[in-house]
């Protein structure tokens, strides 16, 4: 495809960017305490500069030097314990930054750091391990966080005021282009904004131009300190989506309040806040582009300024059609640089069905945020550990060695692709006649539609490769031994549990359900025999992954009446915090009814007996057709214990090794290509 706009230059206030691809700032937290993960975030940025795009905003959080001292006890610890790159107060990261504007602008891609305070909504990284307070303008809680904040003295205001201009100092001494003020998404700058969030009476609230002015005097402040030469733009929603707060119209009045104060560079748009939480990191139920038309209104109302909008932007396809349409000048992409950092350049090159695709499922990026592991990627094994795996990494093998790899899903496949391209002569069992394996029915549920691409980009790379893809072909040991290869890579995968055994059993309890065998089913049931199931049916989510309600949705979209109890606290239950709301109203548009911490006990036909989890009562439910056991797969290891001492190598991966996720399979199946 050609692309008329997108690979275009754009001058930027002092700055001109290559072309229109931004990178949207997202937070990383590889950073597990202060300093060691400085590396880690440089080469991930690096990397995203290598990979083509224009422009970079990486995102960095403030805290006042107040707040700091607060948390050091004193101003015992000489450096900030906060665990992140907090550029206002410390300036021995300024060696950091510059190392890493060096190696970004090396690459021809401009810098620019989000400054991101982070108001009611967040903690700022290590805030909550001193016991700091949240801030904001008025002391209500958040739907998110739900803590009450301080209510922001106008000291605290002045402190903001000074350490934005101080942050943005240190970013321009160490070689950085500019600085984005967050004024977006719910967090303290748009806080200020929203007239339902802030309520205060001083010159701070209240009237446009007062809850304007925290954002104007720290433009102002930074003005003062570096003049005009120096990037500054602003994050800004184009519609809150609450009741109260800003929506286009008033959002069009921002952006002209800042286009008219001549010394705003750029506008980045989006939108919501954590009443819709986080309905900005759009899921693949969003539609494309969600903020597009939002944003395009904006730049007519900004006459000549530039103006970029993010979110559920997959390709450069998509990017150019926004520029195509006027809607923006800039195109900001998160989560499509998580999963190939590489995007642009090979859209450039014409290489568009080699990108890694984001699926939008909002798995491992925001699961690794949300648990403190930093982010990752489901299907980019890389992310966060470029300088081992990046682009440009990859190492041949001491020796190259005959490879059988058995099983065609997720795991089998990464595995195979590595080994391949460490030059080794691979061959690829699978016995259906399709690669995928159980992905294949994820991605038939429609809010998890996005996985297709994980198997679509596996097999386009696998075909490319010189491994020999053996499909309809369902090894055994013997042919496997007779073969003689070097190395056996077992990625058989793993099959649904059928007992109903629980772990919340107690004592001699089972689930018991003999005489309706029949109407008892699995998760892979559900795809494989769909006529075999009744209208009515109950989904059993003991598996606290996503398997569950995913067949949950899958079979009321089939037209089932769906009913999921639980024998956890909530159905999903080891889902994250940026999963959760977005499935709960999904079930809730589905009218699924949720009863959680009960354990099944009887089935007998029509009436499923169920337990409370902690305590005696008896629940029933009548009229039920089918069951759905979504309680945990066992893995497949007839061909490990066939095979174990009788090969000069051999490998068990996926799940196959325990049944998990496909980002554990595909980590699995990449670290084994790399041992061979
Ligand atoms: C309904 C459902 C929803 C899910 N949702 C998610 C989700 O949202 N997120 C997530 O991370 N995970 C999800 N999972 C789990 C995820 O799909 C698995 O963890 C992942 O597919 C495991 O990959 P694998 O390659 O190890 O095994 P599999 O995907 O099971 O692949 C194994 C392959 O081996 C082949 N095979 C087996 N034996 C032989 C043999 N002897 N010879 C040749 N070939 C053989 C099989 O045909 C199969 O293709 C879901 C699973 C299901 C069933
Ligand atoms: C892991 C992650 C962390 C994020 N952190 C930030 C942040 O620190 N600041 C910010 O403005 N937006 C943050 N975002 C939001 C993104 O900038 C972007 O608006 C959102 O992901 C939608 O864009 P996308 O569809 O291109 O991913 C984050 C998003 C993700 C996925
Ligand atoms: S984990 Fe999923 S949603 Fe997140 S970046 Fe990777 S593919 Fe996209």
């Amino acid at each position: 495809m050609t692309y008329e706009h997108l690979f275009t230059p754009l001058r930027i206030g002092s700055m001109t960017v290559r072309n229109r691809l931004v990178m949207a700032p997202h937070g990383m937290v590889f950073a597990a305490g202060y300093g060691s993960g400085v590396d880690r975030v440089i080469d991930y940025h690096v990397e995203r500069a290598k990979g083509g795009v224009g422009l970079m905003v990486m995102s960095n959080f403030l805290t006042l030097p107040s707040s700091r001292r607060l948390a050091s006890w004193g101003d015992a610890l000489a450096t900030t314990p906060l665990g992140n790159l907090d550029v206002a107060n410390d300036t021995t990261l300024l060696p950091a930054y510059r190392r890493l504007i060096e190696r970004v602008h090396a690459h021809g891609t401009r810098f620019v750091s989000q400054l991101n305070a982070s108001g009611r909504q967040l903690h700022a990284p290590g805030g909550v391990g001193f016991t700091l307070p949240l801030m904001a303008p008025s002391p209500q809680s958040c739907r998110k966080l739900q803590e009450i904040p301080k209510e922001m003295t106008v000291a605290d205001i002045e402190e903001y005021v000074a350490t934005f201009a101080d942050a943005a100092f240190n970013i321009r001494e160490a070689g950085g282009d500019g600085v984005e003020l967050f004024a977006a998404q719910g967090y303290l700058l748009s806080e200020f904004l929203s007239p339902h969030v802030n309520l205060r009476h001083d010159r701070y609230g209240g009237s446009f131009d007062n809850r304007l002015r925290f954002l104007s005097e720290i433009v102002e402040a930074i003005r003062a300190r570096l003049g005009r030469d120096f990037v500054v733009g602003v994050r800004m929603n184009a519609d809150d989506d609450e009741p109260g707060g800003l929506d286009l119209a008033a959002a069009t009045r921002v952006a002209q309040a800042l286009r008219a104060r001549g010394d705003v560079d750029y506008l980045n748009v989006s939108g919501m806040t954590a009443s819709r939480y986080p309905g900005w990191i759009a899921d693949i139920e969003s539609p494309t582009a969600h903020f597009a038309a939002h944003a395009g209104a904006i730049r007519v109302a900004v006459d000549g300024m530039p103006v970029c909008v993010v979110s559920r932007i997959a390709t450069a396809a998509e990017a150019e059609a926004v520029l195509a349409a006027g809607q923006a000048d800039l195109v900001g992409m998160a989560r499509a640089l998580i999963s190939d950092p590489e995007l642009p350049n090979k859209a450039r090159a014409g290489r568009e069905d080699e990108t890694r695709y984001c699926t939008f499922s909002n798995q491992a990026c925001l699961q690794g945020l949300d648990r403190g592991r930093g982010v990752g990627c489901v299907h980019n094994v890389a992310v966060g550990r470029e300088a081992q795996l990046g682009v440009g990494t990859m190492r041949p093998a001491a020796a190259s060695k005959r490879i059988a790899v058995v099983g065609g899903g997720p795991a089998g496949m990464a595995a195979a692709r590595i080994a391949d391209a460490r030059g080794h002569a691979v061959t690829l069992f699978e016995r259906s006649d399709r690669l995928g394996g159980q992905n294949r029915m994820t991605a038939r549920v429609a809010s998890r539609r996005g996985f297709v691409e994980v198997t679509r980009w596996q097999e386009t790379m696998l075909r490319r490769s010189g491994v020999a893809l053996r499909l309809e072909c369902a090894v055994d040991a013997d042919a496997l031994l007779a073969m003689g290869f070097d190395a056996i890579v077992l990625a058989t995968g793993s099959t649904p549990s059928r007992d109903g055994r629980s772990s919340f059993h107690d004592g001699d309890e089972r689930f018991a359900a003999d005489a309706a065998a029949d109407r008892v089913f699995t998760t892979w049931d559900v795809f494989e025999r769909p006529d075999a199931i009744g209208a009515r049916v109950v989904v059993v989510d003991e598996d606290p992954h996503y398997a569950g309600t995913a067949v949950a949705e899958y079979l009321a979209d089939t037209g089932h009446a769906v009913r999921l109890v639980s024998p956890h606290l909530h159905a999903g239950s080891s889902l994250h915090v940026y999963h959760l709301p977005a499935l709960y109203r999904r079930l809730a548009a589905k009218g699924i009814a949720v009863t959680p911490h009960v354990v099944p006990l009887v089935f007998d036909g029509r009436t499923l007996t169920m337990r409370d989890r902690f305590g005696a009562a008896v629940l029933r439910f009548e009229d039920v057709d089918a069951v759905v056991l979504s309680i945990g797969n066992r893995a497949d290891r007839t061909l490990f214990d066939a095979l174990d001492g009788r090969v000069p190598e051999l490998h068990a991966i996926g799940d196959c090794l325990a049944p998990r996720q496909i980002d554990h399979a595909i980590v699995d199946g990449e670290r084994v290509g790399w041992m061979l």
